[in-house]
């Protein structure tokens, strides 16, 4: 049984017509994107706001019609996958390194949902090295910053070289292992001059879908 599946097509049954859908990046919305694919050749009329060039490229493919910000006056729903999901349902994400667009997208949407196999589900973050993205003037000098945090930053790479986000950053991962209130570490890290954002997101989900023991799919509600 494919869980990721499962969860992302879930997803699919809260998009509607006329919505205009924050579609996210990562393995398991990716089954929610070929799943709006098809409603669409089969008549749902949506328009989607992609959080990656790689998102583009796949909605393009299924042939969601895509809108961009000055086009749009609000995103109804955002749909995305997460790295780890607590019992606060706050988040993980950015292992894909969308985590900039993904924050700008969730935050205007009006209804943020999160799909997510059980193996992201932890009773508290950071098992999950948290990635915080850094413009690349002054690097060196963000990432001292970041230490002082209490926080180990390690410069992500990608095939020898440094990685770059689609917005030409850089990404340090970081283990926030040790780090008891995520809310005040997501501010400090915003804090510092050249870090752009981080993978955080706190009090931003609505829903959370998943399974359950028995493999069945569950909607876990914001309490
Ligand atoms: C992308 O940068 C991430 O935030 C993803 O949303 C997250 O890594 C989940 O991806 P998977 O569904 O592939 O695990």
């Amino acid at each position: 049984m494919n869980e990721k599946k499962l969860v992302g097509e879930k997803a699919a049954e809260f998009i509607k017509d006329g919505m205009v859908v924050g579609l996210g990046t990562g393995s398991t919305v990716y089954y929610t994107i070929i799943k709006l694919g098809q409603l669409v050749k089969e008549g749902l009329t949506i328009q989607g706001i992609p959080t990656s060039v790689r998102t583009e490229e796949l909605a393009k493919k299924v042939g969601i019609p895509l809108v961009s910000f000055k086009e749009i006056g609000q995103i109804d729903v955002a749909i995305d996958g997460a790295d780890e999901v607590d019992s606060n349902l706050d988040l993980i994400k950015g292992g894909g390194g969308a985590l900039l667009r993904e924050k700008i997208i969730a935050n205007a949407a009006k209804q943020f949902i999160v799909v997510a196999t059980p193996n992201k589900m932890v009773k508290k973050l950071g098992g999950f090295q948290l990635p915080v993205e850094v413009v690349p003037f002054g690097a060196e000098l963000t990432e001292k910053h970041i230490s002082k945090l209490g926080i180990d930053p390690i410069f992500r790479q990608f095939e020898g070289n440094p990685y770059r986000t689609d917005n030409g950053n850089y990404i340090f991962d970081c283990d926030i292992s040790g780090i008891l209130q995520p809310k005040e570490l997501e501010e400090k890290l915003n804090m510092i001059p050249g870090v752009v954002e981080n993978g955080l997101f706190i009090n931003m989900s609505d829903i959370v879908i998943s399974l359950d023991h028995e493999k069945n799919v569950v909607l876990i509600n914001k309490r």
